[in-house]
């Protein structure tokens, strides 16, 4: 199948206009919707599958009209997938849709890696922080609390062009009727548009453990040669030169204890560092502090960090009002940015 696709891509919340962006700048006609962004297009599932960084999920639209016919779309959709294909039905009013899950496994398996550490950002949630921040690549980027290395692994394939599907396989490609020669094509247009990262990476963390991590993710993904890793304290990590992009996840508690409060406190340091050697004001998008949504009660005010109603006016996932550092504060199953809440899981959307 690479014929007009009619698709919905699945994100994190808060993330749906960056996805249609992302879908569109595919050569996708794609619209965000709550959960996600629909798209449509010559190869559309492949394309998502393969180029899409932010999305979690693809699911091709096999029926979209008055719900009195979906259960013959259902029937016909079992026959052509076989009885235990993944489908999934949503009704809505008089309406429904069918939709066939096209990736297999979450798009934030990126295929390379070889360990998590204590609290990993979703790659796909690192992607949307990265391109919310208007990162391209094309300057320097410092995460100076990388952990398992998910922001700066990103970072490195976002700048190399590096498609994030490219070292995976999916679903549809073992669907009947699969063009598998059209498949073959789009990947070698993709490696044909990788690059060396044009700008300095580095990525650093006090823990040597997360470090050596992070640096065996690297390897793994090959991306190791883009990143520069340093075990040190973020108040000493060492800014790439030039003008660029702070990105980091920092520890987060439900109670900010004294070692997470060290940590901000080490962070601060660094923004001051970063204000003095002529990067611009730090503005701290996280997922608490963005425009319209209540800041989370687990969130305290940081030495450093803008007043609350500051940052709120500041802030704002778009790629206008650029960042010059991008915060999330997320737990182990990450946040959305505008969602307004730390530790909501990201809801696969709606299919
Ligand atoms: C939430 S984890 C980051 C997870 C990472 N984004 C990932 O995907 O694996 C926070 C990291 O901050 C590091 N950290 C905390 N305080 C630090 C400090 N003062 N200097 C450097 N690293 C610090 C911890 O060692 C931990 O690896």
């Amino acid at each position: 199948m690479s014929g007009d696709e009619r698709i919905f891509a699945a994100c994190a919340p808060g993330l749906e206009e960056i996805l249609a962006a992302e879908l569109g700048a595919l050569g996708l006609s794609a619209r965000p919707v709550p959960g996600g962004a629909e798209a449509s297009g010559r190869g559309a599932v492949a394309l998502a599958c393969l180029a899409a960084r932010v999305s979690d999920a693809v699911a091709l639209r096999l029926f979209d009209g008055p719900a009195r016919g979906v259960e013959a779309a259902l029937a016909s959709a079992r026959k052509t997938y076989g009885p235990g294909a993944p489908l999934a039905v949503r009704r809505e009013g008089g309406r429904a849709t069918l939709s066939l899950d096209a990736a297999g496994s979450p798009l934030y398996k990126r295929g390379w890696r070889a360990r998590t550490g204590a609290a990993p950002l979703r790659e796909t949630l690192a992607a949307g922080m990265l391109l919310a921040a208007g990162y391209d690549g094309s300057e320097p980027l410092l995460d100076p609390m990388c952990g398992s290395g998910t922001l700066a692994l990103e970072a490195a394939a976002l700048a190399s062009r590096r498609a994030p599907g490219r070292s995976r396989s999916f679903a549809f490609e073992r669907w009947p009727g699969h063009d598998a020669a059209a498949t073959a094509a789009l990947r070698a247009r993709l490696a044909a548009r990788e690059r060396p990262a044009p700008a300095p990476i580095h990525a650093s963390d006090r823990n040597g453990g997360a470090l050596r991590l992070a640096q065996k993710n690297a390897a793994e993904g090959d991306l190791g040669p883009s990143i520069r890793f340093e075990r040190c304290d973020a108040a000493t990590a060492q800014l790439p030169a030039g003008r660029g992009l702070v990105v980091v996840n920092p520890p987060y508690g439900v109670r900010l204890g004294e070692e997470v409060s060290a940590s901000w406190k080490a962070l601060a340091q660094l923004l001051e560092r970063s204000r003095a050697a002529g990067w611009a004001r730090p503005r701290v998008p996280g997922a608490c502090e963005t425009a319209g949504s209540p800041a989370c009660s687990s969130c305290t005010p940081h030495e450093g960090s803008p007043a609350p109603q500051e940052s709120r006016r500041a802030s704002g996932p778009t790629r206008t009002r650029r960042p010059i550092i991008s915060v999330t504060c997320s737990s182990a199953s990450a946040s959305g940015l505008r969602s307004g809440t730390c530790s909501s899981p990201p809801g696969r959307g709606r299919a």
